[in-house]
């Protein structure tokens, strides 16, 4: 993982192999199955750098051999929180990577005359010490990340226990998201170019929710 120069809490997954499948996903050829299970492989490689730092404790455990010590998570499972729609497509990656994880939702679509999140569902699990993961492969304006952060914090999570993770985003959509939570981590696969006139990634990889479900 390398950090961005541009922004302080940019933070870019350079993996070979998570950079060929991205490359395989931006074709406009590839069909709706090799998508979704693209997205989902990246899901899971990339979870290994979104959960790089969650702290452990020490246990003390036995082999079938001698007893000895171990570490466990400190905090209860990670929850993890796609935005609605494209979002899902991350998770079952993220899932395999850490089966006992919770799962939470918020469903945002992006009004596409004003730009603006509309928000059409709220399903969270229970707070207490977790981590929320939240999930959705692209950062555009950055209007549905940052409505989906102010979210978890309103309902009390703590910023400290907030990460977002997406494939692809956009400068403008990276400089919102700073601007307003500056320190929230945002995990990406690629810093692309700008946004079009209708706030697509260019390049991107054209409509993520589209791409997924095959609307
Ligand atoms: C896409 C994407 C993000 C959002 C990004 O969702 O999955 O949630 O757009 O754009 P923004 O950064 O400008 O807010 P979309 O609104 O198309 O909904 P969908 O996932 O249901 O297709
Ligand atoms: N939403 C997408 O799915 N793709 C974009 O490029 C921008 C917003």
């Amino acid at each position: 993982m390398i950090e961005s120069p541009q922004f302080a809490n940019l933070h870019l997954v350079d993996h070979p192999l998570v950079q060929h499948k991205l490359t395989i996903m931006r074709q406009k050829t590839t069909p709706v199955s090799q998508f979704r299970s693209l997205l989902a492989e990246i899901g899971m490689l990339m979870g290994y750098e979104i959960t790089r730092d969650l702290p452990l404790v020490r246990c003390s455990i036995e082999t079938p051999v001698a007893a000895t010590e171990g570490v466990k998570l400190a905090t209860a499972a990670p929850a993890v929180i796609p935005v609605l729609r494209a979002g899902l497509g991350m998770t079952e990656g993220l899932l395999q990577l850490i089966p006992d994880a919770v799962v939470g939702h918020i469903g945002v679509y992006r009004d596409e005359s004003t730009r603006q999140p509309k928000e059409y569902l709220v399903r969270l699990p229970e707070i207490k010490d977790r981590y929320f993961l939240v999930v959705d492969p692209m950062l555009a304006t950055g209007g549905s990340a940052v409505h989906a952060i102010d979210v978890l914090i309103q309902g009390g999570v703590a910023k400290n226990r907030i990460r977002f993770m997406c494939l692809v985003a956009a400068p403008e959509g990276v400089a919102f998201f700073h601007q307003q939570h500056p320190d929230i981590p945002i995990i990406t696969a690629s810093l692309d170019e700008c946004l079009n006139a209708k706030a697509y990634i260019v390049p991107g990889l054209g409509d993520a929710g589209d791409r997924i479900f095959g609307t």
